[in-house]
């Protein structure tokens, strides 16, 4: 198992890209299986996640191409994926793929509303927590699907019988700890093909539905409201392929931005998605964090010698709010503050561990309240090996600043809990050992590359133990 080996204190410069997003291109890829012509998805990340995904869509008919091909990137550019659902007899998720991978349930409504049948494995909990799927159940119950549980699998089936159509229907997926994303991606992917129309209420407003509701309108579907509370859909007979961009990570991005600040760097982030981040860096602005947008300072000027407009740095693109490129910068003293993890537009969990490793670093007493997952926490106990102070009380955690951080074996059993001590270990004292980063590598594409880009010291070893 690799680890990383992190020598604390450099202080990161530079520029980097930030990759497309993965939990964006998990449901995007069980798209594919809603059409029977190609999909082409670009800028998709390469992870072991998306490799997971498309050995799933193989065992579910997909024939997938990848330019280059997965396994092969050397940093920073991420991959071109044709998926092409060429074999409809195929529609069994099985369990040995679905428990690596929990966004295996993407393929649960897109199967279902083009063959009429699926079945998917219960994908079971993570070291996050319990992680039910009851929600994405009742969903599709709601568009008229037959389902029973059999021996850990989903059994589902169109009212009626395999080969026809779900139904239209007003869905609510609200539940104990607000909507579910995944859950919204199925019954939305579902009700595109379903007769007549759905009306979603409590949808997830995540930005990921917003780039799936916009690829699914490209192949021909007919969804409004998508990235809002209520999503309504208007069930068509066929979808068509198409060509689709991934959108950046916002998850990457909020972890480059804090490594930055965590070693008081100076690092500029580009094809950064700004609009999606709107409470993670409201956060970080009060802790005395700045992202200011370089998009905005490029003025067009004048240039008689090469026509009437040329503009200043021409390389740098933007797209307003989505891919914009930013500068870090952090003031000397960080201030303490309160967070709590919520749905989209709040402060979203996958950044959680993260921000607690900066916090740490603060100059004073912050409370994180995780409302999403409340046991995601398995940082603190590694975070205090390094000499943080954190207090859990229930699903919050009090963080009372330290002056340092020291380095040290750790080991976390969770993705971004790994995010959370990588960042810490950039700013401790000495050497800390991150192990088991097979974690890291589900999401974030050669993460120690990107670092090492910033002037880290941090090196991927073979198998070393805590
Ligand atoms: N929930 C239910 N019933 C359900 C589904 C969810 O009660 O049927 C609960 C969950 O237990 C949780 C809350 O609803 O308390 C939200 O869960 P959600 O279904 O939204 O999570 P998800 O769709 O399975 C995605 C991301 C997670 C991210 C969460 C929350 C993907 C592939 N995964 O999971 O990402 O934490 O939304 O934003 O998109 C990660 O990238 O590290 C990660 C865990």
């Amino acid at each position: 198992m690799d680890a990383f080996v992190i020598q604390g204190g450099k202080r990161l410069t530079g520029t980097v890209r930030i990759h497309g997003s993965k939990n964006a291109a998990l449901p995007l890829m069980a798209g594919a299986l809603l059409t029977d012509e190609p999909l082409i998805l670009k800028d998709v990340p390469d992870l072991s996640d998306i490799r997971n995904m498309v050995k799933l869509l193989k065992t579910l008919g997909c024939t997938i191409d990848s330019t280059p091909d997965l396994g092969t990137t050397e940093d920073g550019l991420g991959v071109d994926i044709k998926l092409h659902a060429n074999d409809p007899t195929k529609s069994v998720a099985h369990y040995d793929i679905v428990r690596t991978m929990r966004a295996g349930i993407c393929a649960l409504g897109p199967l279902l509303a083009r063959r009429g049948y699926a079945k998917v494995s219960m994908p079971g909990g993570c070291a996050i927590g319990d992680r039910p799927v009851d929600l994405h159940i009742r969903g599709l119950q709601q568009l008229g699907a037959r389902v029973q549980l059999a021996e850990g699998y989903i059994i589902a089936e169109a009212p009626g019988g395999p080969g026809t159509k779900l139904l239209g229907a007003h869905v609510f997926l609200g539940g104990p700890n607000g909507s579910t994303v995944l859950g919204t991606a199925n019954v939305m992917s579902a009700a595109a093909l379903a007769e007549g129309t759905t009306i979603i209420e409590c949808a997830a407003c995540e930005p990921e539905i917003e780039d799936l509701a916009e690829m699914l309108n490209a192949m021909g579907a007919k969804i409004t409201g998508a990235g809002s509370p209520v999503v309504t859909i208007e069930g068509v007979d066929a979808l068509n392929g198409t060509t689709h961009t991934v959108m950046p990570d916002r998850i990457e991005a909020g972890t480059y931005v804090i490594a930055s600040a965590i070693t008081n760097g100076d690092v500029v982030l580009e094809n950064f998605p700004t609009r999606t981040l709107t409470a993670a860096l409201d956060r970080l602005r009060i802790i005395g964090v700045e992202v200011t947008n370089l998009n905005q300072s490029i003025e067009p000027v004048s240039d008689s010698s090469s026509g009437p407009i040329a503009t200043l740095e021409p390389k740098l693109q933007t797209l307003p709010g989505i891919r914009e490129t930013v500068r870090v910068s952090t003031a000397r003293r960080l201030e303490p503050t309160h967070v709590v993890t919520q749905p989209h537009p709040g402060f979203p969990t996958d950044l959680q561990a993260q921000l607690m490793a900066l916090l740490c670093l603060a100059d004073g007493n912050s409370v994180i309240t995780e409302k999403i997952f409340p046991d995601r926490f398995l940082h603190v106990p590694e975070l205090l090996r390094m000499g943080a102070s954190c207090t859990r009380i229930g699903p919050s955690v009090m963080v009372t600043g330290v002056r340092e951080l020291i380095g040290a074996p750790v080991m976390a059993s969770d993705l971004r809990a790994s995010a959370g001590l990588v960042l810490a270990a950039l700013a401790a004292r000495g050497t800390t050992t991150i192990n088991r980063v097979y974690h890291l590598d589900r999401g974030y594409q050669r993460m120690e590359l990107t670092l090492q880009k910033l002037g880290a010291d941090i090196q991927r070893v073979k198998g070393a133990s805590v």
